[in-house]
């Protein structure tokens, strides 16, 4: 049996630049793993079972969970590997707010990679195991890396930045309310496709990833200021999620205003929603603002939870 914590992220950055011929949108983020972990079981089954346990309601249990289809992309790319080893039965802890932002999934995905990779002892790299995470989701890269990453092309190319803040993330989410991906990014192309640039043009590409590789928000996290790494918060996602989601406007507005009276650096929505996070660099303050958020709102729904920033996606526990 091998245990896995597979922590979340939040967006620290979300530029939507264009269409992709492959239907998905070019993007160009900054990514940051926050210590709010789902744990993992993994335990070696004798018969060629995939069988999927977890604690939370509105996680599947079948083919359609994406820790299910890595291990069915495993099985298919490594057969002579895996069948002489059988299934695998795969406990899911829920600690990640699901259908949040937080790439819960993406993060469940990895750690059944990662883990099967030392299970199953297939010997792959990181660039390969990043590669496999690819086929399953836009974010399960950045999840194996962690840290904190410049991700560009869907997502799923992913640098690493070696400097980064130690910062402290105070993540608020309605527990009922959830967004769809898709939704979001097929909104998105509906109201600003007319922004978008023309990717044929690769010298314009180019020019734009090597301004955020340069950009305001990697030289923040790179000096390691968190005050400017506060101040430089962007989600193009916001435009089309915050109008469609009033409680979630004014969740953010609200919980902006009390993280300026109390030190807080920046509030920003994570991904495609609806999770708004709050930074601060002081844990004692990161506790203030998660206390005002909760009796402000005072609504059991409100989940609102402190996460450090980390430095791994997967860990595997002794
Ligand atoms: O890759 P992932 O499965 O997480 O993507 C979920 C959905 O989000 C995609 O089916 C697509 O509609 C949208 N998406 C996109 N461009 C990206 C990433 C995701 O349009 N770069």
């Amino acid at each position: 049996m091998l245990t896995l914590l597979a922590n979340a992220k939040i967006n620290l950055y979300l530029e939507i630049i264009g269409s992709r011929p492959d239907g998905f949108h070019e993007l160009v983020m900054v990514m940051q793993s926050v210590n709010l972990a789902d744990r993992i079981d993994l335990k070696p089954l004798n018969t060629p079972t995939i069988r999927i346990i977890c604690n939370h309601p509105q996680v599947p249990t079948d083919h359609t969970n994406l820790a299910y289809k890595a291990v069915s992309l495993i099985q298919k790319r490594f057969p002579s590997r895996t069948n002489q080893r059988g299934g695998v039965e795969i406990t899911i802890d829920k600690k990640i707010p699901v259908g949040a932002g937080l790439a819960g999934g993406s993060a469940n995905a990895a750690a059944v990679l990662f883990g099967l990779d030392m299970l199953w002892q297939l010997g792959l790299t990181r660039i390969g195991l990043q590669e496999l995470g690819a086929e399953l989701g836009s974010d399960v890269p950045f999840c194996l890396a962690g840290g904190c990453a410049i991700a560009t092309g869907r997502g799923e190319e992913v640098d690493v930045l070696r400097k980064s803040p130690k910062l402290f993330a105070v993540l608020a989410k309605y527990e009922s309310t959830s967004v769809s991906t898709p939704w979001a990014y097929q909104t998105y192309r509906a109201e600003f496709e007319h922004t978008y640039l023309n990717l044929d043009n690769f010298a314009t590409l180019e020019e734009r990833r090597s301004r955020i590789h340069a950009g305001k928000m990697v030289e923040a996290v790179s000096a390691q200021n968190a005050a400017k790494v506060g101040a430089q918060l962007h989600n193009d996602l916001e435009k089309v999620v915050l109008p469609a989601y009033p409680k979630v406007t004014q969740l953010k507005a609200t919980m902006a205003d009390i993280a300026r009276d109390r030190g807080g650096l920046g509030t920003m929505m994570s991904g495609s929603g609806p999770t708004v996070f709050t930074l601060t660099d002081n844990l004692v303050q990161a506790g203030t603002i998660q206390r005002e958020v909760r009796s402000h709102f005072n609504d059991p729904d409100l989940k609102v939870y402190v996460a450090p920033f980390a430095t791994h996606g997967i860990v595997a526990r002794p």
